[in-house]
């Protein structure tokens, strides 16, 4: 009985060392704000609007709401090839930005949060670390 009484302990103890500690969503929109600022603002612009046909816009974009774990993939790995953003065509290339999965969770909540965007749910660390390369 003591022997399960330990395995259970380990279990659990591993269990919580998986799952990562979430901020609040307050908090991850704050420092997504600055990787924002920091990495994302001289193609994106600072309205989220982009340039039309060269950058697309993420304020209002069907393709970020639709498409989260892509727009995941595409800011963790880098996106190329053609894409149709709000009815437009891009064929342009973002390369990878070096970002941890922190900091991806953390800018995704940002512009999901911006510009009139609302996410229904908050993107966690461990939910960025899952998104593998393609
Ligand atoms: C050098 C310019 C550049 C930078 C810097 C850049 N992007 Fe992009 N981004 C692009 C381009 C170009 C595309 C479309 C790629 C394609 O045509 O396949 C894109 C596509 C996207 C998309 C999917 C399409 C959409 O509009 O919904 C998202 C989401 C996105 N970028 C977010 C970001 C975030 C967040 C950052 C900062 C961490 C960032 N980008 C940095 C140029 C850039």
């Amino acid at each position: 009985m003591k022997n399960l009484f330990y395995i259970y302990c380990i279990s659990l103890f591993g269990f919580l060392s998986y799952v990562q500690p979430q901020k609040t969503l307050k908090k991850s929109i704050s420092d997504g704000k600055e990787i924002y600022q920091d990495f994302c603002v001289q193609c994106h612009i600072d309205n989220g609007k982009g340039v039309l046909g060269t950058f697309p816009p993420l304020a209002k974009s069907d393709y970020l709401q639709n498409n989260i774990e892509a727009s995941i993939r595409g800011i963790k790995y880098g996106q190329r090839g053609k894409i149709t953003v709000n009815g437009i065509e891009y064929d342009g290339i973002m390369s990878q930005q070096g970002l941890d999965d922190e900091e991806v969770a953390d800018v995704m909540n940002y512009i999901l949060n911006s510009w009139g965007n609302k996410a229904k749910e908050q993107i966690s660390i461990t939910q960025v670390a899952e998104v593998q390369k393609k």
